[in-house]
């Protein structure tokens, strides 16, 4: 479906629950989130029914994340009758990766084509003072899993915190090297309360290319990613910019929550409930919400923080 911009809304990202298994800093309160209602939240039977009225709507991509999906009791199932649906070409998925020893391949059988994973820095100190839990070997195991399971894609998150990771950018560019990964560092976005790291933290993503000189720009959908290139690498440097230079012109994504709120912008806090609804309801509010999709974000600085009035785990970026 094309909105009333001219954007054509192609994909999905299905948000399977808010909990997780980490609390990264920028991302949620250290005490974790409160845990809602059963009832409140989607089923399995309506996230695939929303998934066929988003499919008979044009969306073709899907996106699974959280919180932490993989912390899910029934994602394997999940992924599997998603990407059955009729008109999806592609399942994708989000995560830490500390539940892919068990899950990697599960879920590349299930029909899982891609995976994002979330690698903040290669210091055992640090990745637990980030994730404030976090243990750094169980994420590696995790990602071993998944280069052996066969996935058509990993792509590795970093989020830029100034003075925390900021001097490890040519160390995780130089994964790129070691692995046929994509290696993409990401401006932090203020979300709803805050999250742990003051303003002085935020650093924007020319600060990359000032660290990466051999770097070169390739021709490519990174999709919301700029792509660069290492000399002799096996994958891409992405730089996502959602702060310094938006993208919200090219945007072809809308968002649903666990608790079955979709969102035509990540960062409005306008939403359209398909709690409890049939194939024809939901349908008609996702093209009701499609419809309402703003043109942009807004600013987002310290001042203008995201609207989004939920924090990131609750949304799933
Ligand atoms: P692919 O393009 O399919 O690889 O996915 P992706 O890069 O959009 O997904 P991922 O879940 O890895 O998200 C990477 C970062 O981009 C996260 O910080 C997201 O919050 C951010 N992001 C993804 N989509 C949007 C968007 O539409 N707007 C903004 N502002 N940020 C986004
Ligand atoms: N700003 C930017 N990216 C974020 N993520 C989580 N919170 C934020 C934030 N405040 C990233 C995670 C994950 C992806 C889904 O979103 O690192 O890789
Ligand atoms: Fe969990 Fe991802 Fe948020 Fe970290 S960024 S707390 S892994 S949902």
């Amino acid at each position: 479906m094309i909105d009333h911009l001219g954007r054509r809304i192609t994909y999905l990202r299905i948000s399977v629950t808010e909990l997780c298994n980490l609390r990264c800093r920028y991302c949620m309160p250290a005490e974790g989130v409160c845990k809602k209602d059963h009832s409140d939240m989607l089923t399995e039977d309506e996230m695939i029914l929303a998934v066929e009225a988003a499919a008979s709507l044009g969306i073709t991509k899907l996106r699974v994340t959280g919180g932490e999906p993989l912390i899910k009791k029934n994602i394997v199932s999940i992924c599997r009758r998603a990407a059955a649906v009729p008109g999806i070409r592609e399942v994708c998925l989000t995560t830490n990766g500390l539940l892919l020893p068990q899950l990697a391949k599960p879920l590349r059988e299930a029909g899982v084509r891609r995976l994002n994973l979330s690698l903040d820095t290669l210091d055992p100190e640090k990745y637990a003072y980030i994730t404030r839990i976090g243990n750094l070997d169980t994420f590696w195991a995790g990602f071993h899993a998944a280069m052996d399971a066969g996935f058509e894609k990993i792509k590795l998150n970093a989020v830029l915190m100034g003075g925390v990771n900021d001097d490890e950018i040519p160390a995780l560019a130089q994964l790129t090297r070691k692995y046929p990964v994509d290696m993409r560092f990401i401006e932090m976005m203020p979300m709803y309360d805050g999250g742990d790291f003051d303003t002085s933290a935020y650093i924007p993503y020319t600060k990359v290319l000032e660290k990466l000189p051999e770097a070169h720009p390739v021709p490519g959908d990174g999709g919301v990613a700029k792509l660069y290139r290492l000399p002799g690498a096996l994958g891409n440097i992405g730089l996502i910019s959602p702060v310094s230079a938006h993208f919200c012109a090219a945007c072809n994504r809308i968002r649903l929550t666990a608790d079955g709120r979709i969102k035509p912008c990540l960062h409005s806090s306008e939403e359209y409930s398909l709690k409890g609804m049939d194939f024809a309801g939901m349908r008609a509010r996702l093209e009701q919400a499609i419809l309402s999709k703003p043109a942009w974000h807004g600013d987002l600085n310290p001042v203008h923080r995201s609207r989004a009035g939920r924090n990131m785990n609750q949304i799933g970026g």
